[in-house]
């Protein structure tokens, strides 16, 4: 008997490869119900049983059963020996996109039932923000400014991947970026280094729970080490040239902070970073990592990483290549089997020493040992179906897409739309788009269990109100996406001038015949995310002029915002009465924002990055450093304003708040120690809400110059109407300190400082303390 399933279709083409499968068929397997192996408890420290258990093993092992274990295979890549045989040769130590529980247990049956040392296998994917229910897109997340609910999501994101068998993942993604051109902003925090390493220690501890191996979690790798968002003219895999001073104060706290949170591996970038790839950058994944950081997981190249060093005019060829990574640091080879094919070479060439490849082989087994593999390689199938879009993730993802949602306009008050509106007009191409809703990397989420906006607004008015829905214009990128095989948006169906124009006529007419015009433009999925990089930021297509229409119609017009990257909206923000941007916001996207757009939800998302009014601004951020013109910093151009449109930190609300009284515990403090900050909040509105209190410092002077403002503190918290609280903050001086470009090292320097408090980047509450020696 055979069982034969779908498997994700994937095309992927990265340095020329293009890799594809449609379907597997498998013959009929025995139950898994019962490990096998010896079971060594599954323990988060180095025990003596542990290193016993990985010891005893690696010292039975083969080079080639070694070098195995540090190769990971994607199943759909094309394979002159089949996967099944490499495992029973002991020729593979990890599979990637790999999700359905009978094909893992299939092939971890092989592995643990017939390889020769019965080695598990560990299964990864890409878990950015959802399993099979989605969340919203990271940067989504990081406009929560809400930790612990950015925790609480990737656990649920956990528990579902973990039920079907995965057992790792390739998050969090915590690269700093400062140009929206580049796609996979989405991917990370924005520009913010103290909110990015909030956000990446949450991740972390979310993805893999009190520690490794912790039930109904997986392991987590934080990528893409390091400065991959600095793509020079923000194209994707573009060089990043970056300074040592940008690099430690900026790109690097990210990751130290997901380190410290116990990420159980680390992902290299694909990039160059000052001239040396990264997966071959000693500097990076030695001196800093290993050396300075002390981190004790085990690092995975990016796909296709090794080979790539030859493509990078860096190494001589494959067995340079296989060399150079395994000597600066990459334990394990995503797809491109050049170590496999060429690593043993390398050490019998003396290129690499037998200890490297043991010390790297002794860190993946133990993280397949403190994940459990040993002891329980299997997933029980009939477990994971019932765990896939349950109500529980449902209502999870419902309440993220909410938390994260940003109000950037609502004049006169135009929002939330009255629940009594008798006729609705939803208009615009990401409407009723099921994948579009749910953004890039939703690879095992399926679009069926998306609701759109339009869904979501029909459901709440079921027949007591009319809802008109058109496209009015369609959008499609200009060249295709790499995962359009995959996971594709929907492709224009309109062919001629005339049936564009008249679907665009259709959509005015629909709102001319409605109260209230709800537009969904923004960006197709496919448009941000890996290799989807723009030179502008407008809105696509013809999205800016159905806008301008829908406007002219003098009918109210609110703008949802379905985007992964700030975006052209000048115009909008003068003309268009309100805008929400409710990014990527997944699964239950459409509920979520009908929620907030008539009331049942109020927005207290806050901007992760600086808001350009033109792509000219950019790179743009708020702690950028002082100028001989301080005061003249919005007239740097001549031609327009360098001010941003909206700040850092910027986020309206449907109530009002009112920040004040000010105080600090003490106006100095030693070095080494921290203060509080305390300041009184109050509800001036007549709604409950949120507002996000942040706390910004600029060192005044010292060995180098320090940015105007910078990010120490924040927190969410929820008002009834006229209700007050006072809210302190600590300050810790550890984080006053920064990489001094002048020392060369990292140093707490005494002096006077600024302080603000407020609900944004602008905040204009003031106060001032003095950091004294310690
Ligand atoms: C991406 C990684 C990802 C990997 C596996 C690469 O192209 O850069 O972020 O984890 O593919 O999907």
């Amino acid at each position: 008997m055979t069982y034969c399933f779908a498997s994700r279709i994937l095309t992927r083409r990265i340095a020329g490869s293009v890799l594809s499968l449609a379907f597997l068929c498998v013959p009929a397997l025995p139950s898994f119900s019962a490990p096998v192996r010896p079971q060594p408890a599954r323990t988060s420290s180095a025990s003596d049983t542990e290193t016993r258990f990985v010891d005893d093993l690696l010292h039975k092992m083969t080079l080639e059963e070694k070098i195995g274990q540090m190769s990971q295979i994607a199943l759909n890549q094309p394979q002159d020996v089949s996967p099944d045989q490499r495992i029973l040769n002991g020729q593979v130590g990890s599979f990637l996109f790999v999700t359905d529980p009978n094909e893992i247990n299939r092939l971890q049956h092989i592995a643990v039932e017939r390889s020769r040392l019965h080695i598990p296998l560990i299964f990864g994917f890409d878990v950015i923000h959802g399993f099979r229910t989605i969340y919203p897109v990271p940067l989504a997340l990081a406009a929560s400014w809400d930790p612990a609910m950015v925790e609480h999501v990737q656990s649920m994101a956990a528990k579902e991947a973990s039920a079907v068998g995965v057992n790792w993942t390739f998050a969090p993604m915590v690269d700093i970026a400062r140009d929206p051109r580049w796609g996979r902003i989405m991917e990370g925090a924005g520009e913010d280094p103290f909110l990015g390493s909030k956000m990446a220690a949450a991740q972390v501890r979310g993805f893999q729970g009190e520690t490794l191996g912790s039930p109904n979690h997986i392991m987590a790798c934080v990528k893409h080490f390091a400065g991959y968002g600095a793509a020079e003219g923000g194209r994707d895999y573009d060089s990043s040239d970056i300074s040592d001073e940008q690099l430690w104060n900026v790109y690097l706290p990210p990751f130290e902070a997901a380190v410290r949170a116990g990420s159980g591996s680390l992902m290299p970038a694909y990039m160059d970073l000052n001239g040396v790839p990264a997966a071959g950058n000693k500097f990076l994944l030695q001196d800093v990592l290993r050396d300075k950081w002390k981190f004790n997981g085990f690092v995975v190249s990016d796909w296709d990483a090794v080979l790539n060093l030859t493509t990078h005019g860096f190494a001589s060829g494959p067995e340079d290549a296989a060399a150079r990574a395994v000597n600066a640091g990459v334990d394990m080879e995503m797809t491109s089997h050049v170590y496999r094919d060429h690593l043993a070479d390398a050490v019998k060439d003396g290129l690499v020493k037998q200890s490297t490849i043991d010390e790297a082989v002794r860190r993946i087994l133990t993280a397949k040992y403190r994940l459990g593999l040993f002891a329980h390689p299997y997933v029980d199938p009939s477990h994971a179906a019932a765990e896939l879009v349950t109500p529980e993730q449902r209502q999870a993802s419902r309440l993220a897409a909410e938390r994260t949602a940003v109000l950037l306009r609502n004049e006169d008050h135009l929002l939330p739309l009255s629940k009594s509106l008798q006729s609705i007009a939803v208009v615009g191409p990401l409407a009723d788009s099921k994948p579009d809703i749910m953004g890039s990397w939703s690879l095992a989420g399926h679009p069926a269990d998306a609701v759109t906006v339009l869904e979501g607004i029909r459901k709440r008015f079921g027949s007591s109100a009319t809802v008109l829905s058109t496209k009015g214009v369609e959008i499609a990128r200009g060249q295709p996406s790499i995962f359009d095989s995959q996971f594709p948006s929907p492709q224009p169906t309109l062919e001629t001038d005339a049936e564009r124009k008249a679907e665009f006529a259709h959509a005015i007419d629909l709102i001319k015949q409605s109260q209230v015009a709800v537009l969904v433009l923004g960006e197709a999925q496919n448009m941000s995310g890996e290799r989807a990089s723009r030179s502008t930021l407008t809105l696509p297509g013809e999205q800016e002029q159905l806008l301008e229409a829908a406007v002219a119609t003098r009918k109210p017009v609110v703008l949802v915002l379905l985007n992964a990257r700030p975006l052209n909206i000048t115009w909008a923000s003068q003309h268009v009465p309100a805008i929400l941007d409710a990014w990527y916001p997944g699964t239950e996207g459409g509920n979520a924002i009908a929620d907030l757009l008539f009331g049942d939800a109020n927005p207290g998302g806050k901007l992760p990055v600086t808001w350009p009014r033109s792509v000219g601004q950019v790179p743009i951020f708020y702690a950028h450093n002082l100028t001989q013109v301080p005061d003249a910093h919005n007239t740097l151009y001549w031609d327009a304003s360098s001010a941003p449109l909206y700040p850092f930190g910027y986020g309206l609300s449907y109530t009002s708040f009112k920040l004040d009284n000010l105080k600090a515990s003490a106006p100095s403090v030693k070095s080494g120690s921290s203060f509080t900050v305390s300041i009184d909040v109050q509800n001036t509105g007549s709604m409950a809400g949120d507002e996000v209190v942040q706390l910004y410092t600029h060192q005044r002077y010292g060995s180098a110059s320090r940015p105007v403002r910078e990010l120490k503190g924040f927190r969410r918290i929820t008002l009834k109407p006229g209700e007050k609280q006072t809210v302190t903050l600590t300050v810790d001086t550890h984080d006053l300190g920064f990489w001094s470009p002048q020392t060369h090292h990292w140093s707490i320097e005494p002096g006077p400082f600024d302080l603000w408090v407020g609900a944004s980047s602008a905040a204009t509450e003031h106060t001032t303390f003095t950091v004294l020696p310690q």
